[in-house]
């Protein structure tokens, strides 16, 4: 399985483990890097910089050959903690960073500078060429199958929409599950994939049991978009309580949000509310159930060891 991605990275197989708010972490990546992929941490699944730093220590310690590691970045402005995280990032070193959100141009800049690939999320061919002309790496084409923020072309409409435009590596995110989908993406031009929904049900994800037996239980036709987490439409699991409260703002945020001045703030109102209500539903027991995934969740029939799903995606 050689491709441009498994050059760029070093990696026995073109495959990056997703960065995933609140279920990436090292554990997964070690275990990604063992089985011959690439694996990536969201930055922010750290509360502390110390904690990042302590992070990436760990994982260059048990990098292993065939594997690589990396971590997400976002780039705008929601993040506070961005210029000092890509600072412990350059400092420390890694793989590649994946930025998602706004502009990567001064992630790449620092980055490279130290030798730190970047690859960049797009979801339509304007932002990846601008991400081309700013030097990225690769191009990862978020599609309409995606689990969190996904984008509006199907898969093989965006890997050739890019790929006939574009000239950087173009790896595809979203709705891959099995070896097939993995060579059906690279047979529309991909130099590889990220896959993220179906490392949730992980044994090594740092999730509650409730949440992986979730995605176990619940398929493809139970993933809804919301736009009550982050204001930005997000997939969730459908779950009674998704259906209580609703997918669409409330009325109030609606009415909030047709006032110029007002919106910054109902936006941030609703990020922080929505973040909070993730991260408890991911994090601990509770009813409020809303469940990040995406439709690739299908293919999870139990929980599993990261290298026996890796296998599923290999073998
Ligand atoms: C639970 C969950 C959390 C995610 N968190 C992030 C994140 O923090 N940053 C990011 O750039 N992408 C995030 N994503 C998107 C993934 O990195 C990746 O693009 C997506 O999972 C690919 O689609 P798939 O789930 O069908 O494999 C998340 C996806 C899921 C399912």
């Amino acid at each position: 399985m050689k491709t441009k991605l498994t050059e760029l990275l070093d990696i026995t197989y073109p495959i990056i483990q997703a960065p995933m708010f609140l279920v990436s972490n090292t554990a997964m990546v070690i275990e990604a890097m063992k089985g011959g992929i690439a694996g990536c941490i969201p930055a922010l699944n750290y509360r502390t910089l110390d904690d990042l730093r302590a992070s990436i220590q760990e994982l260059k310690a048990t990098k292993v050959n065939g594997g690589s590691f990396g971590y997400n970045l976002i780039v705008n402005k929601s993040n506070i903690k961005y210029k000092e995280q890509l600072r412990v990032l350059c400092e420390e070193g890694c793989d590649f960073i994946i930025t998602s959100l706004g502009s990567p141009e001064e992630t790449i800049n620092q980055a490279h500078a130290v030798g730190i690939k970047v690859f960049c999320d797009v979801t339509d061919l304007k932002f990846a060429q601008k991400v081309e002309g700013l030097g990225a790496d690769a191009a990862i084409a978020v599609n309409n199958q995606a689990g969190g923020h996904r984008g509006n072309m199907n898969p093989e409409e965006l890997i050739k929409h890019l790929t006939d435009n574009i000239s950087i590596p173009v790896i595809s995110a979203g709705g891959v599950g099995c070896k097939a989908d993995i060579d059906k993406m690279l047979s529309y031009g991909a130099a590889g994939v990220s896959v993220g929904s179906p490392f949730i049900a992980s044994v090594e994800a740092g999730v509650t049991e409730e949440y992986k037996q979730a995605c176990v239980d619940y398929g493809a036709e139970d993933i809804v978009m919301t736009e009550r987490i982050s204001g930005t439409p997000c997939t969730v699991i459908n779950t009674p309580y998704v259906q209580k409260i609703g997918t669409k703002q409330t009325w109030l945020e609606s009415v909030l949000n047709k006032n110029k001045k007002l919106k910054k703030w109902v936006k941030m109102i609703r990020f922080t509310i929505g973040m909070n209500a993730a991260t408890k539903a991911a994090t601990k027991v509770t009813y409020k159930t809303v469940w990040v995934a995406g439709p690739s969740i299908e293919y999870t029939k139990s929980i599993l060891p990261t290298r026996d799903i890796i296998k599923k995606l290999t073998q």
